[in-house]
């Protein structure tokens, strides 16, 4: 098991239509794949998880970078781990208000769960 953790910046605010359009386009492609996750979206930030087979991640991961609708793709992390943690998600979905957090999404649910779980 894989998994590959990024953040990246939407290239224009995501409306809620945007976001359930990608999300229906992802969910129905991970569960395809068996690919499993976790996606934030605040403050105009991306923060993804996905999980998987390695070759079927890097296939994503090269999509991903060249979707137009995200720049500034970082990786923060791409290695093997024992067990998936987002098994019941073919993509899990939050919204983070700004407001709500400081940092935006240095401090979102994804990253608190990322800082509780390290290699
Ligand atoms: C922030 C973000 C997250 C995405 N997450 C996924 C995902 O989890 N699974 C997926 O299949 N596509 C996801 N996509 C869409 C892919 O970038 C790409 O559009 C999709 O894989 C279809 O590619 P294709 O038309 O070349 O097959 C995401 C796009 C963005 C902008």
């Amino acid at each position: 098991m894989h998994h590959i953790i990024y953040m990246s910046r939407g290239v224009r605010p995501m409306s809620e239509t945007d976001l359930r359009t990608l999300l229906q386009q992802a969910r129905s492609e991970n569960e395809r794949q068996g690919i499993t996750g976790a996606l934030v979206y605040g403050d105009g930030q991306f923060m993804q998880i996905i999980e998987g087979e390695e070759s079927v991640l890097a296939t994503l991961y090269a999509k991903l970078l060249q979707d137009s609708r995200h720049v500034n793709v970082v990786k923060l992390a791409d290695k093997q781990v024992l067990r998936r943690s987002f098994e019941d998600w073919s993509m899990g979905f939050q919204v983070v208000s700004p407001k709500s957090s400081r940092n935006s999404l240095a401090t979102s649910s994804l990253a608190t769960w990322i800082c509780k779980h390290p290699a």
